[in-house]
C-alpha cells in the first residue's frame, strides 16, 4: 500500500488525476473502474481540464462503474449514470457506448447482476479502479458483511449509508433502498486500485480499514492486500494515523 498524503481535498484532486492520466498515457485503450460520491468530482474536473488543454484523449477509453442505485432511470438526477454523464462524460470525448454502468432498471437482480458482470468479463481486466470510502468501510456498495462477496450483487443498503447519501436527494424516503455493486473480488482483480478519502468525517474509518485488521466487517481493509493499491488522502482524513 502507498499512500500519498496530500493537504487538502483540492490537492488530493490533482495528485489523483495526475495518476488517472498517466494510466491513459501508457495505455490508450485502457479500462478506467470508475467511482461516484463526493470524493471523485474533483478528479473528474481535473482530468477534463486536461482534456481541454489536449493533454488527454479519451477516444479509446473504455470504462466500467463500480455500482447503481436500482430503481432509478438513467434520466433520474441521482442515478450513478447521471452523474457521470455529468462529472465526465459530457465533458470529455470518451464514446458512450465504452461507457459502462449497471442497469438500475433491471428489476430482475440475479439478470442485473449477471450481464454487469459480463460486460466486465468482455473487458479483460480493468487497468485503474478508482474508489471512495463509506463511512462503514464499504467500497462501491460493499456493505460490511460476514464474508467479502466477490462478483456483481444486489445490496440492502445500510442505514448508515442511506443517511449519508440522503444530502443528495429531497428526503430520505426518495434514496432507493437497494443498489447493484461490483464485488469485492472484481475490485480486488483490478491492476491498480486508487482510494480518495477527504475530510476529518473519515479519519477514523480509514485508520479501521488499513492500520486495523483485514475483515468483511470493514470491508475496505482487502485493499490491504492488494498488491497495487495507492490511498490518496488528505491531512484531515490521515489525522488518526500516526
Ligand atoms: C456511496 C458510493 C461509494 C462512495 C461512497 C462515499 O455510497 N456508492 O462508491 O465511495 O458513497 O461517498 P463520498 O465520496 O461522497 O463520501
Amino acid at each position: 500500500m502507498r499512500i500519498i498524503k496530500t493537504k487538502n481535498y483540492e490537492e488530493m484532486s490533482k495528485r489523483a488525476a495526475d495518476l488517472i492520466a498517466s494510466v491513459i498515457l501508457l495505455k490508450p485503450n485502457c479500462v478506467l473502474g470508475l467511482a461516484t460520491g463526493s470524493s471523485p468530482i474533483g478528479t473528474y474536473q481535473n482530468l477534463v481540464k486536461k482534456y481541454q488543454a489536449g493533454e488527454l484523449d479519451f477516444s479509446e477509453v473504455r470504462s466500467v462503474n463500480l455500482d447503481e442505485y436500482k430503481g432509478l432511470a438513467k434520466e433520474n438526477e441521482q442515478s450513478y449514470y447521471y452523474f457521470m454523464h455529468d462529472n465526465l462524460f459530457s465533458k470529455v470525448n470518451i464514446k458512450m457506448e465504452n461507457t459502462h454502468l449497471p442497469d438500475g432498471m433491471e428489476p430482475d437482480s440475479e439478470k442485473a447482476c449477471k450481464e454487469y458482470d459480463e460486460v466486465i468479463a468482455s473487458m479483460n481486466g480493468v487497468d485503474m479502479q478508482l474508489l471512495g470510502l463509506g463511512h462503514d468501510g464499504h467500497i462501491g456498495f460493499n456493505e460490511p458483511n460476514k464474508e467479502f462477496d466477490k462478483t456483481t450483487h444486489c445490496v440492502n443498503l445500510t442505514e448508515m449509508t442511506i443517511e449519508a447519501n440522503k444530502r443528495f436527494f429531497k428526503s430520505i424516503n426518495d434514496v432507493p433502498k437497494q443498489a447493484y455493486t461490483m464485488g469485492v473480488g472484481t475490485i480486488m482483480a483490478a491492476k491498480m486500485v486508487i482510494m480518495l478519502v477527504s475530510g476529518k468525517d473519515k479519519a477514523k474509518i480509514l485508520k479501521d480499514a488499513f492500520f486495523g485488521p483485514v475483515t468483511p466487517e470493514v470491508p475496505a481493509s482487502i485493499l490491504q492486500f492488494h498488491p497495487n493499491f495507492i490511498l490518496v488522502a488528505d491531512e484531515d482524513a490521515l489525522s488518526l494515523v500516526k
